[in-house]
């Protein structure tokens, strides 16, 4: 078993300004409040938890008018080219009131010298979430339906030249494929089928070798899907002795790490973090021109 190459290099954005303002995900409620403090030192303990792996994490800093941009696996899709160069597909959020955290991320980025793209942005052109994107078995897995479009899958191919196998996300509480797919290592990965179409479900799980099937309550409850592999552990924020007994029996350590509340805005652990360290060759296969397959 080839454990993951990506997965130790972080971009994080520190919570300073998180809160709820609107309610764009069913878990998200005004009436229901994170506590600054409490939130601030759940995200460090989370930053400290990945750094003990050997894992880094570049911080960002919040915008103030953008209470979810602590969800920093959205701000877009970070890869590293044959030649050891950087290059970040930015997000075009569904919603307008996400837009804005591109604004800094994207000026962010090309700081630290990457190059940067968009397939959409101001509204115009597809939507892409990037909480949407894994790097699995050489291809590029992409959930679309609730945020990100199918139209962003084609341009992601062609523009990156790799092969996108879309999964269509039917669940409205597993708005983004994070919350329902988490690969372990390249033949394991978490798998919530209830959060995609039959057709998307099947091909799913045709795609995994030894998928650890989650069920819709455990997905949905724990957020145990939403979690970020170091190596051979496992940072959860939640896991359920079933799903944890199979992660030990399978060689992996379970570190679990209290973020409840950002679940509060409807995310956990790996929305929090965003993985900058996929590369082309390696982690994803190079297919010239790109290719998008979609379930029958
Ligand atoms: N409140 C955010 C939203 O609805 C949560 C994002 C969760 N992030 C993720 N990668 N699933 O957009």
């Amino acid at each position: 078993m080839e454990q993951l190459q990506w997965g130790r290099r972080y971009v994080a954005v520190e919570p300073s300004h998180f809160r709820i303002e609107y309610a764009i995900n069913p878990f998200m409620d005004v009436a229901d409040q994170p506590d600054p403090a409490l939130a601030l030192a759940q995200w460090q303990a989370m930053v400290g938890a990945i750094e003990g792996l050997g894992g880094t994490v570049d911080v960002l800093t919040q915008r103030p008018d953008a209470p979810d941009m602590v969800y920093a696996m959205n701000l877009g899709l970070g890869l590293v080219r044959q030649d050891g160069s950087r290059h970040v597909v930015m997000s075009h959020m569904r919603y307008a009131e996400r837009r804005m955290e591109t604004l800094s991320a994207q000026p962010w980025f090309a700081g630290t010298g990457a190059t940067t793209s968009y397939v959409g942005r101001d509204g115009v052109g597809a939507h892409l979430e990037a909480g949407d994107a894994f790097a699995f078995r050489g291809d590029l897995v992409v959930g679309h339906g609730p945020r990100t479009e199918e139209l962003a899958l084609k341009h992601l191919a062609t523009e990156l030249g790799v092969r996108v196998r879309g999964l269509r996300i039917t669940h409205p509480g597993m708005y983004h494929l994070d919350l329902a797919f988490c690969p372990l290592d390249d033949r394991r990965a978490l798998v919530c089928p209830s959060a995609l179409d039959d057709a998307s479900a099947a091909a799913l799980l045709e795609l995994v070798p030894e998928p650890l099937v989650l069920t819709e309550e455990e997905a949905l409850t724990t957020f145990c899907a939403n979690s970020v592999v170091v190596g051979r552990t496992v940072v959860m924020p939640a896991c359920p002795d079933r799903v944890r007994a199979q992660l030990e029996e399978w060689g992996f350590e379970v570190v679990l790490v209290d973020v409840s509340e950002f679940h509060k805005g409807g995310g956990s652990i790996r929305c929090l973090t965003n993985p900058v360290d996929i590369a082309l060759g390696r982690d994803l296969a190079v297919v010239p021109g790109g290719e998008v397959l979609l379930p029958a």
